[in-house]
């Protein structure tokens, strides 16, 4: 039996993996592992001997990175490059996860492939892009798993999530004001799951692109939400401009998933029927 170390494994995506991989999982949370130490990283991984590490773990405060450069770098660039190097030593195939925003949203509205030449736009997509670098550079067995916007299950543990922090703000307030011209393809981190899995137990090593399909503006995804949860309130389009985040962000980052989608022999939901799919779970998990 293939023994997996999910790392973050109290995080959305992390908590999704364990929960499918069953006993095949040795979920790390981060009292168990920190992934800046690398003694912190042999002392977990020696003890637990996995055949395949899966790095869910990141700082993912996208405006604070602004101000706390550092602790980003630390989480998103040294801990992926001493994974990668443990990984490399012990021969262990690495699943290491990215993001949408290394792009910088020039691509004139065509979305964007593993062979496209990132930009990143904020010190949050400079310290994930030098993460996945190291990862692609130091560690021959690696799968580096670029996605965007995830929501999943356990965001109650960690920072909430989009979907989450929609149906909190639209049963309190009666207008919403959401940015759009972003777009992108939000995901559920259940779906990612499902393919990192697949993804894992092939040898076709290297950079894919893993979302849900379509793609929407953060106002169209807000609107499906508050529609699918029958919540009355109205939903305002604004810019990224009136918005006024810290950080940049790019304007179109939806990203082609034709590779994965080759290796797999299977596509991902599209975005509308995941976030049917979560809204369900959420509502049957609350009767249990
Ligand atoms: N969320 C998104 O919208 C999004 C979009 C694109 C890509 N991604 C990427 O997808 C992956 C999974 O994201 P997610 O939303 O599932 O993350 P998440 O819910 O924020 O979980 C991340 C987990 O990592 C842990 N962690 C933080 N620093 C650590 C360290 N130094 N050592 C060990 N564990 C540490 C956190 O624990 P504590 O909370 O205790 O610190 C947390 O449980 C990440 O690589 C993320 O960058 C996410």
């Amino acid at each position: 039996m293939l023994r997996v170390a999910v790392i973050g494994a109290r995080g959305q995506l992390g908590s999704d993996l364990v929960s499918r991989l069953g006993a095949q999982a040795i979920p790390l949370g981060h009292a168990d592992i920190d992934i800046s130490e690398a003694s912190s990283i042999s002392l977990a991984l020696d003890r637990d001997r996995p055949d395949v590490v899966i790095n869910c773990a990141a700082y993912n405060f996208v405006d604070k990175a602004e101000t706390e450069r550092d602790q980003a770098m630390l989480t998103n660039r040294r801990g992926p490059g001493l994974l990668a190097d443990y990984c490399r030593e012990h021969d262990l195939k690495l699943v290491h996860v990215g993001t949408d925003y290394v792009y910088d949203g020039q691509t004139g509205d065509r979305p964007w492939t593993e062979a496209d030449e990132p930009q990143p736009l904020s010190t949050y997509a400079l310290s994930k892009y030098s993460g996945e670098q190291l990862v692609r550079a130091h560690c021959p067995r690696h799968f580096v798993v670029r996605t965007c916007g995830l929501y999943g299950r356990n965001a109650a543990h960690g920072k909430g999530n989009f979907v989450e922090t929609m149906l909190r703000l639209g049963r309190e307030r009666s207008e919403l004001s959401i940015v759009s011209d972003q777009r992108c393809t939000p995901t559920a981190t259940a779906d990612l799951a499902s393919a990192i899995l697949d993804l894992m137990k092939t040898e076709a090593y290297g950079l894919y692109h893993a979302t849900n399909s379509g793609d929407c503006s953060w106002f169209e995804f807000a609107t499906e939400i508050l529609r699918r949860a029958q919540l009355k309130t109205v939903v305002k389009p604004i810019t990224t401009a009136d918005y006024g985040a810290r950080a940049r962000r790019p304007s179109y980052s939806v990203l082609n998933c034709a590779k994965l989608e080759r290796v797999l022999g299977w596509k991902m939901p599209s975005w509308r029927e995941a976030l049917a799919n979560y809204l369900i779970d959420r509502e049957q998990s609350k009767r249990h």
